[in-house]
């Protein structure tokens, strides 16, 4: 399993700190934002990993994890130098991906809570057909991909920030691949913006009944970075646990 952290964008809500930074470089409380998602792949037992940057920010990343043995762990850097979409890392990664399945982690994603390692490491590591997503109840799910799922879990149907959400489940920024992700995205078409969503790769799943959706319960907490509010009560959060 071959594991990714998407870190580029330009992080346009949390200006004027991101105007010359990395929104994924900013402090939660006492360690850099990206510490978090790798942390997280890290968990689920993912050693080869790659870091996607804006060219602007590489050399910060590289200065602030090196290749990173001293965590037991590859990094490879790749640089995305236009905002194309989520879906685009799978492009820009294929050959780091090689016939391997893959994890995607958003940078500005933060997982905290018991039993996260165990949910990581039995939703993922056998995870070689078909795609599995996290899901997490939200109360604002119009700013989100939105799930819905049967009596059973399943997944019914996916969509993109709608007006009107059918469900209150979040997609989280957590997403597990078989190999044929990266023949998925190459046939992707950008969408109205401009970007290959994750949300139409995940249709793609859902419409052969391979989209897998593991519920994130109570226990674990699910936080947002994305404005100068969010990324204050994250670092909140983080310094009332440790
Ligand atoms: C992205 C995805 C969305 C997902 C969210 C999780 O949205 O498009 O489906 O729910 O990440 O953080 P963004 O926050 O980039 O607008």
């Amino acid at each position: 399993m071959k594991g990714i952290v998407l870190a580029g964008g330009s992080g346009t809500r949390l200006g004027p700190l991101t105007r010359s930074m990395s929104k994924q470089i900013m402090p939660v409380f006492d360690k850099p934002m990206i510490y978090y998602p790798l942390s997280v792949l890290m968990l689920a037992g993912i050693r080869e990993i790659a870091v996607i940057t804006t060219p602007r920010d590489q050399a910060v990343f590289q200065g602030l994890l090196g290749d990173s043995s001293q965590f037991g762990i590859s990094l490879t850097y790749v640089v995305q130098d236009h905002p194309r979409g989520i879906s685009d890392a799978f492009n820009l990664c294929a050959t780091f991906i090689g016939d391997a399945p893959v994890t995607l982690i958003l940078g500005d994603n933060l997982y905290y809570g018991h039993g996260l390692s165990q949910i990581l490491q039995t939703s993922i590591v056998p995870a070689i057909s078909g795609a599995t997503i996290f899901s997490y109840h939200v109360h604002d799910a119009r700013r989100y991909g939105v799930v819905s799922v049967d009596a059973d879990g399943r997944a019914t149907e996916i969509e993109e920030k709608p007006e009107k959400p059918k469900s209150s489940l979040a997609v989280t920024g957590l997403y597990v691949y078989d190999n044929s992700v990266v023949d998925r995205v190459r046939a992707l078409k950008p969408s109205a913006r401009g970007e290959l969503e994750i949300t139409d790769l995940n249709r793609t799943y859902l419409d052969e009944g391979k989209l897998h959706v593991t519920p994130l319960g109570r226990g674990i907490a699910w936080l947002d970075t994305g404005t100068p509010e969010a990324l204050l009560e994250a670092s909140e959060f983080v310094r009332s646990l440790q």
